[in-house]
C-alpha cells in the first residue's frame, strides 16, 4: 500500500433543516454570486429560500443562472465575469455536479488575470480560488466534496476534468429532503454514477487495502439496494439520504487511500458527452459493463470474485469465471432493468462516426494507464462492444 495524504476542508451540514446554518456561514462575507441551473431550484422553491437566508445575513446577491447540464466554458467565463466585476467574496452553488462543476472554475479564474480555459489548455495552476458553498440537490457526482470540477469546451470538443486544493467547497450542505424532486431517469443517472466511482477505484492494479475494500463494497450495496427504493418512492428519507452520502464517499478521496487515481470507464465517457452531450451516468452505465467483460481474464479474475460475492452476493462455490461472468451480468441487469437506462450507444443516438477520435481523445494519445491498460485500438474496442 502506498503512502498518502487525507485532507479534505469540506465542512458538512448533512440533513432535514440544516440549511438555517446557511445565514451563520454566509455572515463573514459582503458579496455573494448565486450560481444556479436551468429553473430546478425556481420550481421546488428552494431559490426563495435561499434568497431570504442571504438577506437576513445581509450580502449582497449577484446571480450566474442557467448553467447547463455538462457546463461549458463560455458559462464559467461569464461567471467569472460577473465575480471580478462586482467583487464577490464567496459563491454559492445550489444545484448538482454541473453547477458546483462550474463554480469551481468561476472560484478559481477569478483569481487570475488570464481565461480558465488555461487551467487546462496550458495546465496553469489553480494556486487560489474563491470560497465556494455548495448546496446539492443531486446525488451522483460527489463534487459536493471534491477538489474536481468538470468542464466542457464545445469549440474544441473537449471535456475536462481540474483538480486542485483551493477547489474544495469551504461548505456543503446535504439534505436529501432537496432531491425529492428529481426525476427517475436522473436518480437513475446519479446512482450509475456513484456506483461506476466506487468502481473505478475497486478495480486498481494497485495492492488492495482490506479495509477500504469492505468499505467501497459496503457503499456498492448501498446503491444496489437504495437507488430501487427512491425511483418508487421519491420521497423515501432514508432512500435519498443513503444515495447521497454515498455519493460523497464515493469520491472524496477517503476509498482511494494510497491508491494511484486511474481511472477507465471516466475518460472514455467524457468523449460521449464532448461529442454527443449525452448525461454523464448514462454514458458510464453503457460503458461499465462493456469494460469490464473487455478486462475480464485469468489475471484479473480475482477482483470480480469478490465483486460478485461482496457486492451481489453471489453463491461462492461456482468457479472463478462463472462468479465473474454473472457478476457482469447482475450489474448489467441493475443498470438496464432495475435503474432502466438505455443498454446500447445506437439507444441514444451514437453511431460508429467518432469512434476512431474519441478512442484518440480518451487515451490523450498514448494510453490510459488503468486496472488494465488501453491503448487507443482497445478503447475503440470497447465503443465497438456498446453500440
Ligand atoms: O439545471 P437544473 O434546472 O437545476 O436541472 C438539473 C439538470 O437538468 C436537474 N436537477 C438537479 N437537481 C434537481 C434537478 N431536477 C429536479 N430536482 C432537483 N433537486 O438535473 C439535471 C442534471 O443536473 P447535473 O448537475 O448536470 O447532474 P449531475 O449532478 O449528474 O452533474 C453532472 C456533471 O458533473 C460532472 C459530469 O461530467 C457532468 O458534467 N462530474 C463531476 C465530477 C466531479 N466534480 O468530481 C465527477 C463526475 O464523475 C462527473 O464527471
Ligand atoms: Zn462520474
Amino acid at each position: 500500500m502506498n503512502s498518502f495524504i487525507y485532507d479534505i476542508p469540506t465542512k458538512v451540514y448533512f440533513g432535514k433543516n440544516q440549511l438555517e446554518n446557511l445565514v451563520s456561514e454566509l455572515k463573514t462575507y459582503k458579496k455573494v454570486l448565486l450560481v444556479y441551473g436551468g429553473g430546478s431550484i425556481k420550481k421546488s422553491g428552494l431559490y426563495d429560500r435561499v434568497i431570504k437566508f442571504i438577506n437576513n445575513a445581509g450580502l449582497e446577491v449577484f446571480e450566474l443562472f442557467g448553467v447547463e447540464p455538462n457546463p461549458e466554458i463560455g458559462t464559467v467565463r461569464r461567471g467569472v465575469k460577473i465575480a471580478k466585476e462586482k467583487g464577490v467574496d464567496v459563491i454559492l452553488a445550489v444545484g448538482g455536479g454541473s453547477v458546483i462543476d462550474c463554480a469551481k472554475w468561476i472560484a478559481g479564474g477569478a483569481k487570475v488575470e488570464f481565461d480558465a480555459w488555461e487551467f487546462y489548455s496550458k495546465n496553469a495552476p489553480v494556486l487560489s480560488a474563491l470560497p465556494i458553498i455548495s448546496i446539492l440537490t443531486l446525488s451522483a457526482t460527489g463534487s459536493e466534496m471534491d477538489s474536481c470540477g468538470v468542464v466542457t469546451n464545445p469549440e474544441t470538443k473537449e471535456k475536462v476534468g481540474k483538480l486542485a486544493q483551493p477547489l474544495y467547497p469551504k461548505v456543503s450542505f446535504l439534505d436529501p429532503t432537496l432531491t425529492y424532486t428529481v426525476d427517475r431517469y436522473q436518480t437513475a443517472c446519479g446512482s450509475a454514477d456513484i456506483l461506476s466511482h466506487v468502481i473505478e477505484t475497486y478495480f486498481s492494479k494497485d495492492d488492495d487495502l482490506f479495509m477500504l475494500d469492505t468499505v467501497m463494497e459496503g457503499i456498492m450495496k448501498t446503491v444496489v439496494k437504495y437507488a430501487p427504493i427512491a425511483l418508487e418512492n421519491p420521497c423515501d428519507y432514508e432512500a435519498r439520504a443513503n444515495l447521497m452520502w454515498a455519493s460523497s464517499w464515493a469520491i472524496n478521496g477517503f476509498i482511494l487511500g494510497g491508491k494511484v487515481k486511474a481511472w477507465s470507464c471516466h475518460p472514455l465517457e467524457h468523449q460521449l458527452t464532448a461529442y454527443y452531450g449525452i448525461t454523464h451516468g448514462l454514458g458510464l452505465a453503457i460503458l461499465t459493463p462493456r469494460w469490464m467483460k473487455y478486462c475480464l481474464s485469468d489475471k484479473t479474475v480475482d477482483k470480480f470474485v469478490s465483486f460478485g460475492v461482496n457486492v451481489f452476493d453471489i453463491d461462492k462455490s461456482l468457479s472463478e469465471m462463472e462468479i465473474a461472468n454473472k457478476a457482469i451480468e447482475m450489474l448489467s441487469n441493475f443498470l438496464y432493468k432495475t435503474l432502466g437506462l438505455s443498454d446500447t450507444f445506437e439507444k441514444v443516438g451514437i453511431g460508429s462516426e467518432n469512434i476512431s477520435a474519441m478512442a484518440l481523445g480518451a487515451s490523450k494519445g498514448r494510453f490510459i494507464d488503468g486496472f488494465v491498460p488501453l491503448y487507443k485500438e482497445d478503447i475503440e474496442t470497447i465503443y465497438k462492444m456498446c453500440l
